[in-house]
C-alpha cells in the first residue's frame, strides 16, 4: 500500500498537472502524477489537438514522462479531473499503465472549479483491467521459411 503522506503528494502533483492541460476543444481537464518503486514522481496532463485523435491522454503522458527519466515500475497513480463523481482511466491509458506494472493503486479524485476535492475512490489496475494484453500470452509463430 502506498504511503498515505506519497499519495497527499501525488494528488498535489496531478492537480498542479491537470492546472496545465491544454484542452481547448473537450474543456474536460485531466492531470495525473505517477509514483515508482524507487520513489520517482511523474506528472502528465491531457494535451489536445485539432485533429482530435491526436490527443494525448494525462495518464499516458505521465507514462512517457517516467521512461525519459529513465525510471520504472510505477506503484501508484493518482488521476484528477473535474467532479462531481471522479473520471476512469481510459482503455488505452489501462493498457499503457498495465504495460509497467501487473497492478498499482489507482487513486481517482475529482475537484470543483474553486479547486476543492468533491470526491475520491481507489482500486487495482488489476480490477480496472482484467486480462491486460502482453505479448508473450501469444503463442509464438512458426518462422518464416527462408528463401
Ligand atoms: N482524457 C484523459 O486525459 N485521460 C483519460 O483517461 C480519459 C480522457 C482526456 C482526453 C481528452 O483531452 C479529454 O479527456 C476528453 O476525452
Amino acid at each position: 500500500m502506498t504511503a498515505p503522506a506519497d499519495l497527499r503528494r501525488l494528488v498535489a502533483e496531478a492537480r498542479a498537472a491537470r492546472g496545465r492541460a491544454y484542452a481547448p476543444y473537450s474543456r474536460y481537464r485531466v492531470g495525473a502524477a505517477l509514483l515508482t518503486r524507487r520513489g520517482g514522481v511523474y506528472v502528465g496532463c491531457n494535451v489536445e489537438n485539432a485533429t482530435y485523435g491526436a490527443t494525448l491522454c494525462a495518464e499516458r503522458a505521465a507514462v512517457a514522462a517516467m521512461v525519459v527519466a529513465g525510471d520504472a515500475e510505477p506503484v501508484a497513480c493518482v488521476v484528477v479531473t473535474a467532479g462531481p463523481s471522479p473520471g476512469t482511466p481510459c482503455g488505452i491509458c489501462r493498457q499503457v499503465l498495465a504495460e509497467f506494472a501487473r497492478d498499482m493503486q489507482v487513486l481517482l479524485v475529482a475537484e470543483d472549479d474553486a479547486g476543492e476535492i468533491t470526491a475520491r475512490s481507489t482500486q487495482r489496475l488489476a480490477a480496472l483491467l482484467p486480462k491486460a494484453f502482453r505479448l508473450r500470452s501469444v503463442p509464438r509463430a512458426p518462422a518464416a521459411p527462408r528463401r
